[in-house]
């Protein structure tokens, strides 16, 4: 029998890559958001690209915090696992803003453990961040490195791994897996889902994009003093669809009895600096991107990526994608869909 997965932030960039390959992977999926920061949209396409798999999804548009309405849907299905994305992701927003965060990003968290609880479904899959690795003293980072968290958003992310081991060490029922993904970029090869953010983008390919389809005049380089091989930022850029895979390694894990708390990194292991990201996106797209050299961005990081060694000999999972795929697959996806889901209608074939 199929198994029962609930995700939550089903609908946003990360989770409706994932609900698709959940779906194609054979198992059904339950997706609540409140659609704060995506569109019903991404989940109809889902289910167009999941073809006859697409009636396993189905989807409550309800927010975390609303324990009766979660409880409702913990009533109706026995889930096997949850997938827990749904939370908010702008740094800049969480300095100026940190109550909003908190109260998102850590009571929603707890009204699903304590819901998760009750209905005795104790496997859970947590969206963490590289984030929590600081400004690390060196590369690659390993999931044994030093934690820190340097603004509201990123202490989420740290209090939540903190609560996981908490809830792991008081009771040994549950299994919990916190994935600390490097940096999501590019979309489904079909064009048809990708990353769709509300404003002015404040990550780099987003931003690239719009760039590159006319919705921004430049790009402004944060930063080109940094000592790296050309100056700027190097981060680890990971295609979203092996991103997604790694969400299935990790329930095939949870499968595993004595997991307890454990973490991976999700990443590629490969640097890439600001440069060559926006080279290798003007060769896949043809697209000239001006760039503005201005100073660094405050709190930005010098150089971050990952070693994959534990996921790949644990998870038996690794990224099969490069930067060339990210950004053709980025730009399909941004030149089908100039305005995200707000787009004028695509078909699918
Ligand atoms: P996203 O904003 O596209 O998706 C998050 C989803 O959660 C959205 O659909 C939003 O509407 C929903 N949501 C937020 N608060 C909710 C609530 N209280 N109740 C119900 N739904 C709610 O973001 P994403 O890029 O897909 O990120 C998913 C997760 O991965 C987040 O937890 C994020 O912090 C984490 N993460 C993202 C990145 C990245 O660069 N994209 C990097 C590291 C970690
Ligand atoms: N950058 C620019 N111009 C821009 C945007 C970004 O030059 O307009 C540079 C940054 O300075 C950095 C690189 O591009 O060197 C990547 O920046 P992003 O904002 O895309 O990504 P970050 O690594 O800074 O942060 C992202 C998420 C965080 C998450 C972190 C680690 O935004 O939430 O990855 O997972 F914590």
């Amino acid at each position: 029998m199929s198994k029962n997965v609930l995700v939550t932030g089903g609908a946003g960039y990360i989770g409706s890559h994932t609900v698709l390959q959940l779906l194609l992977g054979g198992y059904r999926a339950v997706v609540v958001d409140n659609l704060d920061n995506s569109s019903d949209v991404a989940i109809e396409r889902v289910e167009e690209l999941a073809a006859e798999l697409g009636g396993n999804l189905s989807f409550h548009q309800v927010d975390l915090r609303d324990r009766s309405a979660l409880e409702k849907i913990f009533a109706q299905t026995k889930f096997d696992a949850v997938i827990h994305f749904a939370g908010l992701k702008a740094v800049g927003e969480s300095v100026h803003q940190p109550l909003l965060y908190y109260d998102n990003n850590l009571i929603g968290t707890i009204v699903l453990l304590e819901t998760m609880a009750a209905h005795g479904c104790k496997n859970l899959v947590f969206s963490s961040s590289a984030t929590v690795y600081g400004w690390p003293k060196e590369v690659p980072c390993t999931e044994e490195f030093p934690l820190a968290a340097v603004n509201p958003y990123g202490r989420t992310k740290l209090f939540i791994e903190d609560i996981c081991r908490d809830l792991c060490r008081s009771d040994s029922e549950w299994n919990i897996i916190l994935l600390r993904y490097f940096n999501p970029v590019g979309a489904h090869p079909s064009g048809y889902i990708g990353e769709d953010p509300r404003g002015t983008p404040n990550n780099l390919m987003p931003f690239v994009q719009q760039v590159a389809i006319g919705r921004q005049p430049a790009l402004k380089v944060f930063g080109n003093d940094y000592s790296t091989k050309d100056g700027t930022g190097v981060r680890d850029y990971i295609h979203v669809v092996d991103l997604a895979d790694g969400h299935i390694a990790a329930l095939r894990k949870l499968s595993d009895p004595n997991i307890s708390c454990e973490v991976y990194n999700l990443g590629t292991g490969k640097g890439t600096s600001v440069l060559e990201m926006v080279a290798a996106f003007e060769k896949a797209s043809g697209q000239k991107i001006p760039l503005i050299k201005v100073g660094r961005r405050p709190g930005d990081v010098e150089v971050v990526y990952a070693s994959t060694k534990k996921a790949e000999h644990e998870l038996n999972w690794k990224a099969k994608f490069g930067i060339e795929e990210m950004c053709r697959d980025q730009w399909n996806w941004a030149s089908k869909n100039p305005y995200g889901y707000r787009s004028p209608n695509l078909n699918l074939n």
